[in-house]
């Protein structure tokens, strides 16, 4: 048999392949790595197992859509996150993940998430009316916990009250410990009960997750008539065939995941719209006249997103250049034909929304921050349907597109909305925001803003 012909790239005899040059700098490795070798090229994983970085979204539309069932998320790197939040929608796959998906999917209905929106404003008008002007923040802390507390809200419209404290500390110490699991795979290489403190703070902080999410489940149980929240809904799920209904087991892991799925990413999204605002006070200024001139000084309503056009753009503008979700994964599941590529069974896929959507081919002056681009063209077409679908695509796309995606188009409209009107954040003389780039794309560290009333 001939030896495989592999896209291009970097090869080195080290059977870590390229998991030393990976840990030490992630973007920094995958940028060169583009820059040198194009659309698709080859990074040599651990025990020399193909890597394939692509970029051309033709090929992320058969990885994503056409040939979904021909993938699936690469065990190894889901180790982590299954031994923390259990077999949840985000990890699970096959039938199992299936079902689960079809149970769930009514729950993120738009008609059942509009319903959230009152409570989103509410949230962050409280938060508001605590800020006093000059005052500064860490803005990346500040939108994590604001969208932690819109997510509690809306999975259990419960006040936990001084449990919050507590479930968002141990939410926060899973997230960071996931993070640094993510660029250092030895941490997943060992088993999760290994006497390690990393692993043995991560241990804890599940199980208090653990105690307060079960106690809600029972809580819920006990009392679940008349109400709306994501809970009740999973609650109250039918698989249609069978009737069954979820166990607590499988209740604990999706809340769990949704926890973990839908704040963070919403929260980054968030601080960089911000972020963008303060360094591009063209766009900050055009913004507050949307805002003046559609709501003047009230607060926003679902309803009034429809003529908010300018404040959606800046949103998909920053999930244009910062997409929370930065990379996609999948391992091949056999040997599959991508008409300019054939993978084998065992290979992992790159697919990085980040090179995507800050293309020139696709984008005009791609590293500018400038909303005018989602506007309709003289046709009425919006810029999503002039470029290829998988040229921009923060949400992911097929069968396991993000489940949370209109939660988190409204979320992030109505706290923008909100927010801009009554405030600016100015950074702090000198700071450079720097990119974290893992399991999600933060700014490195805390972001300190000033912040000026309106
Ligand atoms: C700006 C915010 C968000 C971004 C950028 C984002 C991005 C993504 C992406 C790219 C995926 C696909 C991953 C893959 O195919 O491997 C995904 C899946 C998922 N997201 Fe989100 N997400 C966001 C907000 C949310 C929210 C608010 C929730 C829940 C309330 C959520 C829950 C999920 C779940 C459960 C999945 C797995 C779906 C499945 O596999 O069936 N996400 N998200």
């Amino acid at each position: 048999m001939s030896p495989r012909k592999l896209p291009p790239g970097d090869k080195t005899l080290s059977p870590l392949g390229i998991v030393p040059r990976f840990a030490r700098d992630p973007f920094g490795f995958l940028s060169e790595q583009r820059q040198r070798y194009g659309d698709v090229l080859t990074m040599q994983g651990p025990l020399y197992r193909p890597n394939i970085l692509i970029n051309d979204p033709d090929l992320v539309y058969q990885i994503l859509v056409t040939q979904a069932d021909q993938f699936r998320k690469p065990p190894l790197l889901q180790r982590p996150f299954v031994s923390t939040f259990g077999n949840g929608l985000f990890f699970s796959e096959g039938d199992f993940w299936r079902r689960q998906r079809k149970l769930m999917q009514p729950a993120f209905h738009h008609h059942q998430i509009n319903r959230y929106g009152e409570a989103m404003v509410q949230h962050t008008t409280a938060m508001l009316q605590g800020w006093q002007e000059g005052q500064t923040l860490n803005l990346a802390a500040t939108m994590r916990a604001l969208t932690l507390m819109i997510v509690v809200d809306a999975l259990f419209q419960e006040n936990i009250g001084p449990e919050t404290e507590r479930f968002a500390q141990a939410i926060g110490i899973v997230g960071e410990i996931l993070a640094q699991q993510f660029v250092q795979p030895w941490l997943v290489w060992l088993p999760e009960s290994f006497p390690l403190p990393v692993l043995r703070r991560k241990r804890r902080a599940v199980a208090e997750l653990d105690r307060i999410v079960y106690g809600l489940i029972a809580k819920r149980r006990a009392d679940a008539a008349g109400r709306t929240d994501l809970l009740s809904l999973l609650l109250a799920a039918e698989d249609e065939a069978t009737g069954e209904r979820m166990s607590d087991v499988q209740l604990h892991d999706e809340v769990l995941t949704l926890f973990i799925a839908g704040h963070e990413t919403t929260a980054l999204a968030l601080t960089w719209a911000f972020v963008l605002l303060s360094q591009t006070p063209e766009v900050e200024a055009k913004l507050q006249r949307e805002l003046d001139a559609v709501l003047a000084g009230r607060a926003p309503t679902v309803a009034d997103l429809l003529h908010l056009p300018y404040t959606e753009a800046v949103i998909k503008e920053t999930l244009r250049l910062y997409p929370p979700a930065p990379g996609i994964l999948r391992e091949a599941l056999t040997t599959i034909d991508l008409g300019t590529l054939t993978l084998e069974k065992g290979d992992i896929i790159w697919l990085i929304p980040y090179f995507n959507q800050r293309d020139s081919r696709y984008f005009d002056q791609p590293e500018r921050f400038w909303p005018e681009r989602f506007a309709p063209d003289k046709s009425g077409r919006p810029l999503e349907r002039r470029i290829p679908r998988f040229a921009y695509y923060p949400f992911g796309g097929g069968p396991r597109i993000c489940i949370g995606n209109g939660f988190a188009m409204l979320e992030a409209r109505l706290l923008l909305a909100t927010l801009a009107q009554q405030v600016r954040f100015r950074l702090a003389d000198g700071y450079q925001p720097r990119l974290k780039f893992g399991a999600t794309l933060g700014p490195d560290g805390p972001v300190p803003v000033q912040l000026i009333k309106q």
